[in-house]
């Protein structure tokens, strides 16, 4: 079978977030004597130079996209074994993000995703199953059920739509999106493209797509719900039948705390406590944080938004500075965010270090040398910066939401199992409770904290399990 990813960023080449991690990765894993599986990402100009580089020009040829005409150029590469091609414009693709304002990015999209169909049959590439992410992609199931279906070359392709975050759905504007994709009145009804009055894209591929799948089975259920389901709700119930939750995998080759090489130290699961406390020392000390053995050492790897839980964190933030906690925060975001933790990092510098930038590199040496991980989401699809967690032997601490849920197991005191802590309510308190039970056990039994954290790094979180449900979505489509 031939499938096709079609996503606005995948690792190496384009990262915001969990997304990309699961675009690059997943088709590696995919048994490739069974699937030919293929990748289009946009050709930003943002791109590494190192990866950009490595593009070769196939060929180009231009497009309709409502009264417009546009350049489409195809390049194409193979990383680690997967062929990745490239949708270049740089009237879209030239800023210094992969997304910019909503009314820009609602015609970027349009055009990646109309692209992303018209390059097909010009590359020879037939897909059986065209595979979309998020709502950036959501016009590419409209379209191919459109005027795409009607030619031969189209007609018997099936289409997934994946849910990464249903709360980002590409909502501009009814007339301006009647303009810019050039689609007929006929798509902009309440039962398709519309949503409460505006054109909304990640609506048009659910009700589009053949079948439907997020991140992880409780937040599949939790959208169904008004209170996760971002007035999409009534819809994920009656696509109830079409849709599943799967659990992202992580890429176990790109994060090992055997192998990594932006780690201070290597480790394995036998003996974590050594190679954790040298990557701690060494992280403080890089860090300019006191060199203390003992201070639990807490890592936040987030963008700092609400959907993070950051206003919980922001509420504690001074209490728990009172607390022999060392609070190692890396992520961008919103700036009240932002300034908040450099804000606690200028009031107590011997127990803060924000760090408010993006690094592929700070972030391992974090996941590796901290003790807790912690990440209170209001929501959390799926989630992967706590298995990141737990393959390096730190202890997340999560709120029991969508796949923090799934992955996380609450520390259970009576029987000795368990592999993090938890709490069920979104309030502050309850997470600075959860917070202070973990560090009594650091502190107070330090021998049943190491099963904790040996325990979570032990359990599979690989995209074995995971591969396999969407080898069985693809199958049964
Ligand atoms: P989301 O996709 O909602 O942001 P995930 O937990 O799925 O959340 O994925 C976040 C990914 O982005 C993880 O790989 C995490 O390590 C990474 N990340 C987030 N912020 C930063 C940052 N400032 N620097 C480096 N990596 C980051
Ligand atoms: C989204 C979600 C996150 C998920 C990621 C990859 O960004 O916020 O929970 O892990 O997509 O699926």
């Amino acid at each position: 079978k031939k499938i096709l990813f079609v996503a606005s960023e995948g690792v190496p080449f384009i990262k915001t977030g969990g997304l990309a991690d699961v675009v690059g990765s997943l088709p590696k894993y995919l048994d490739k004597n069974q699937f030919d599986v293929r990748v289009i990402l946009p050709k930003y100009m943002c791109m590494k130079e190192e990866y950009r580089k490595q593009l070769t020009y196939i060929t180009h040829f231009y497009m309709d996209l409502g009264w417009r005409s546009q350049y489409v150029g195809v390049l194409e590469t193979i990383y680690d074994g997967i062929h990745f091609y490239f949708i270049d414009n740089e009237y879209y693709f030239a800023g210094f993000k992969p997304y910019g304002n909503i009314y820009e990015d609602v015609e970027k999209f349009a055009f990646f995703s109309k692209a992303a169909l018209s390059v097909l049959p010009v590359i020879g590439f037939q897909p059986d199953i065209i595979h979309c992410h998020d709502w950036q992609t959501g016009l590419v199931p409209v379209f191919l059920k459109g005027k795409f279906h009607e030619n031969a070359f189209y007609a018997n392709m099936k289409c997934i739509m994946t849910i990464h975050n249903l709360k980002f759905q590409g909502v501009w504007d009814m007339q301006s999106i009647k303009n810019i994709t050039g689609l007929p009145d006929y798509y902009f009804t309440p039962d398709k493209m519309e949503l409460y009055g505006d054109a909304n894209y990640l609506k048009g591929g659910l009700v589009y797509a053949d079948a439907l799948t997020t991140v992880s089975p409780t937040y599949a259920e939790e959208i169904k719900t008004p209170f996760y389901g971002e007035n999409l709700d009534g819809l994920m119930c009656a696509r109830a039948n079409d849709l599943r939750g799967i659990v992202n995998g992580l890429d176990y080759q790109e994060w090992n705390p055997e192998t990594d090489g932006r780690i201070y130290q290597t480790y394995t699961a036998d003996g974590f406590c050594n190679g954790k406390a040298k990557n701690k020392e060494a992280l403080q000390k890089e860090l300019g944080l006191p060199q203390k053995k003992d201070a639990f050492m807490i890592g936040i790897v987030s963008r700092l938004t609400d959907q993070k839980g950051m206003d919980l964190i922001d509420y504690m933030m001074d209490e728990m500075c009172q607390q022999d906690y060392q609070i190692v925060v890396l992520g961008t975001g919103e700036e009240r965010y932002e300034n908040m933790f450099r804000h606690f990092a200028w009031k107590y510098p011997e127990k803060v270090s924000a760090n408010i930038y993006y690094s592929e590199d700070i972030s391992h040496k974090i996941y590796a040398a901290c003790d807790a991980f912690l990440m209170p989401s209001l929501f959390e699809p799926c989630g992967l910066s706590q298995l990141m967690s737990l393959r390096y032997g730190t202890v997340p601490i999560v709120r029991e939401t969508g796949g923090l849920k799934d992955t996380v197991k609450p520390y259970n005191q009576y029987e000795g199992t368990g592999t993090g802590f938890s709490f069920a309510n979104y309030n502050a308190h309850e997470m600075f409770d959860t917070i202070r039970f973990a560090h009594s056990v650091y502190v107070e039994q330090r021998a049943v904290w190491d099963q904790i954290a040996e325990r979570g790094m032990r359990e599979d979180f690989s995209w074995n399990a995971s591969a396999q449900k969407y080898v069985e979505l693809y199958n049964w489509l």
